[in-house]
């Protein structure tokens, strides 16, 4: 289970120009939840405040203000019990080049206090299942974009983490290796795990989203299955609605 009850996150920068500080409120009062056996979809344009969001979910980042809720673990005052449940791939592809699928694995199992053998056993079977069993012993430099975020994929459930938090899963993928890790999330909705996801790919929401809530500007706007969400809105496809909100109709 997720729970996020007004939730803010803000970040100071300096303006590039004026060398002046400036704030950016990148989640601004966002309440929502996830629950077991669903998949959540995050949605909304560049900057909207998609990753900013999942990385307070994944504890990667404290929130300012609000309340935020994995597994029943309070994010502020439980955060290692909260990260312990949480299987998190970040939108960017960073597997060590240097390293063998084999070897990454071992250590993110090491990082998990994860026995060798577990870790062994449960690597195995993700590099199978995502068709990549055979490159286990390959270093990873050479590796393709969706060879890359396979073996990333694996590193996020290896611990066979009950909440599964993944950052726009399937960009950069052709539409077959984007199929594998789809099908891998509605496998896990199946065995009962909490599941969020963010994308802009309207087709991956229809797929397989339960619900979905859109960010904009920080804000987010509707909580509901994605044609419910249309239909308040009067809108045929996603698109339209991130143009409702552009144009501040929504
Ligand atoms: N570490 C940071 N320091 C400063 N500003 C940040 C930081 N992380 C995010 N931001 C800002 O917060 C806002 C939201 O960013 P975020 O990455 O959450 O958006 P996003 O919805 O994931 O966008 P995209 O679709 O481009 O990935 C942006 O204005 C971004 O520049
Ligand atoms: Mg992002």
């Amino acid at each position: 289970m997720i729970e996020l009850v007004d939730v803010h996150k803000g970040f100071t920068v300096r303006d590039r120009k004026t060398r002046r500080k400036k704030r950016i409120e990148a989640v601004r009062g966002v309440t929502f939840s996830v629950c077991p056996g669903e998949i959540y979809g995050l949605l909304g344009p560049n900057g909207a405040g998609k990753s900013t969001t999942l990385r307070l979910i994944a504890g990667l980042m404290q929130a300012e203000r609000g309340r935020l809720r994995v597994c029943g673990f309070d994010a502020e005052r439980e955060p290692e019990q909260a990260r312990a449940c949480i299987g998190y791939l970040s939108g960017d592809l960073n597997v060590y080049g240097r390293f063998t699928p084999r070897e990454f694995l071992k250590l993110f199992g090491q990082f998990q206090d994860m026995e060798a053998h577990v870790a062994e056993g449960r690597a195995q079977a993700l590099m199978e299942r995502l068709g990549l069993l055979d490159f286990m012993d390959v270093r990873m430099e050479g590796f393709s974009t969706g060879q890359k975020q396979k073996v990333s994929v694996a590193r996020a459930l290896l611990h066979d983490p009950g909440v599964v938090v993944f950052d726009e899963p399937t960009t950069g993928l052709d539409v077959l290796t984007a199929k594998t890790v789809l099908d891998l999330l509605r496998e896990l909705r199946a065995e009962g795990r909490t599941v969020i996801v963010s994308t802009h790919v309207m087709p991956m929401v229809e797929d397989i989203c339960d619900r979905v809530g859109i960010l904009f500007d920080g804000i987010l706007h509707g909580d509901a299955p994605l044609e419910q969400l249309l239909s308040d809105r009067g809108a045929r496809n996603l698109d339209e609605v991130f143009f409702q909100l552009a144009a501040g109709e929504a």
